[in-house]
């Protein structure tokens, strides 16, 4: 039995330092989608890089045309398994600013919370590995296992250093267990091992009508309007069973097992304050699917962003000449983001009225994944999140997308346990994002002991 009471002693003395490390993080405004933020995402990597370094780890910078990944790696341990730690430095933008009480990259605590973009989404989550590790590196004990982390910056757009990089970096990355903190426990005071996670194909749909903008009065009712055509379209896209009306899209789902169906039947889920803590009156899906299932073992289709026409003060009778959508649809695992950009073009090509032209654009996607919820690392897991939580995990599938596992357990032919810190209600690309600084410490607490555990599986 392992002595942890030197290795908690140093997590309560240094829990100021682990706060103010990940707030220098949190102030880099380290977003993906936008080019120009390129000068940030390079500094929160040199952050990282330092950090690590700071720690002796063997440290590197890879990839070209676009954020770096951080690599880092402790020493080999002769008969002990390697584990390899993936997470995110860069965040989704912070739009709509006007909603947030405190700017997003000056982050704050407020009752008890870290506010600030990427605070749960993945800065707050992610550290919580690289502090936990910095934590047995201070102590007496020796660390049973090889840690190499790898900490991308473009999870939140698409991955495309990381990809391309992947197929190169097989050996570097060799691990027995990929671990990941980016995702949620499965309600307040209830912690949880996900075990799967929703893929998704993100496009954009452009409806092009006439050359200009016209007079409505003039011209309407004599013309296709692009904005109608276009929600049209996107309302075909879903039949009132709530299931998505492209050619073959459900072929290649999989049913969800009676006996994962009766295992998530059993965590209680609680509609009413489900529908609550996002301030609807009632939820809704797929019909014959409970809410867990639509958002954890279904696919789903949404719109993210409608254009069209006037969108400034007043009124202006303008019949626009062009109308765009921002879609995606999440995928379960078995289902391809390229195959469903076929089926979506054939779609759309069937229901374009004549009189408007429309365009697909693909952004980016990424396969959903399942992995086996009773591998050999899970006990261990198990055991750290207990420690850290003070109760045992529920097992849990999720209906976020980190695109690239997938390719990463594929490619490395390792097991992967998603220990999810975050909660739902945290605000993950919302405003106001927030992380519980109990849940930082927590998952702190957690992983720290989880290396020791993982290399006694
Ligand atoms: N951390 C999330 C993924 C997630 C969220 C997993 C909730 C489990 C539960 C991740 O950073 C994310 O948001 N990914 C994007 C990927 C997309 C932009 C390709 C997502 O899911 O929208
Ligand atoms: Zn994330």
């Amino acid at each position: 039995m392992t002595n942890f009471s030197e290795l908690d002693r140093f997590l309560k003395n240094n829990r100021q330092n682990q706060l103010d490390e990940l707030f220098e993080l949190l102030r880099i405004p380290s977003l993906s989608a936008d080019p120009s933020f390129g000068d940030s995402l390079q500094k929160a990597a040199d952050f990282l890089s330092q950090k690590f370094e700071s720690m002796g780890l063997k440290t590197q910078q890879l990839g070209t045309n676009g954020p770096p990944l951080v690599y880092a790696e402790t020493p080999p341990v002769s008969d002990g398994p390697v584990v390899l730690v993936y997470g995110h430095y860069d965040v989704q933008p912070p739009d709509p600013l006007d909603l947030w009480q405190s700017p997003p990259f000056a982050p704050e605590v407020r009752g008890g919370k870290i506010y600030a973009r990427g605070a749960t989404d993945d800065k707050g989550q992610m550290m919580t590995h690289v502090l936990a590790l910095e934590a047995v590196l201070n102590t007496s004990q020796k660390l049973p296992l090889q840690i190499k982390f790898l900490i991308e910056g473009q999870e939140e757009s698409g991955s495309e250093v990381l990809e391309a990089e992947l197929p190169k970096l097989g050996d570097q990355l060799a691990c027995d267990v990929l671990v990941i903190s980016d995702s949620s426990q499965y309600s307040k005071g209830q912690p949880a091992i996900t075990y799967g996670l929703r893929g998704i194909a993100y496009f954009e749909l452009h409806v092009q009508g006439p050359s200009a903008d016209l007079h409505s009065g003039v011209f309407g009712g004599a013309v296709v309007n692009p904005a109608f055509a276009l929600c049209n379209m996107i309302t075909a896209m879903k039949n009132a069973d709530g299931r998505i009306q492209l050619p073959g899209f459900y072929d290649s789902v999989v049913d969800l097992e009676p006996s994962e169906r009766r295992a998530w039947q059993s965590l209680n889920f609680d509609e009413k304050s489900f529908a609550s803590q996002i301030g609807v009156e009632s939820t809704h899906g797929e019909t014959g699917y409970s809410t867990l299932e639509r958002r954890w073992g279904r696919p789903s289709f949404d719109v993210h962003g409608l254009t069209s026409g006037y969108q400034g003060e007043g009124g202006k009778t303008v019949l626009p000449a062009k109308a765009s959508a921002k879609i995606s649809f999440r995928l379960v695992p078995n289902q391809s983001p390229e195959k469903v950009a076929e089926q979506l073009r054939e779609f759309v090509s069937q229901n374009t009225p004549a009189g408007v032209k429309a365009k697909i654009v693909d952004l980016h996607g990424g396969l959903g994944v399942v992995v086996d919820p009773n591998s050999k690392y899970m006990k261990a897991a198990m055991q750290a999140v207990e420690d850290g939580f003070g109760k045992t995990p529920v097992m849990i599938r999720e209906g976020g997308s980190i695109p690239i596992v997938a390719q990463m357990v594929q490619l490395l032919k390792c097991d992967a346990i998603l220990l999810g810190w975050g909660l739902d209600d945290d605000g993950a690309h919302s405003p106001n994002e927030k992380f519980a600084l109990e849940d930082f410490y927590r998952g702190i607490k957690s992983s720290s002991r989880l290396w020791h555990y993982l290399a006694a599986p």
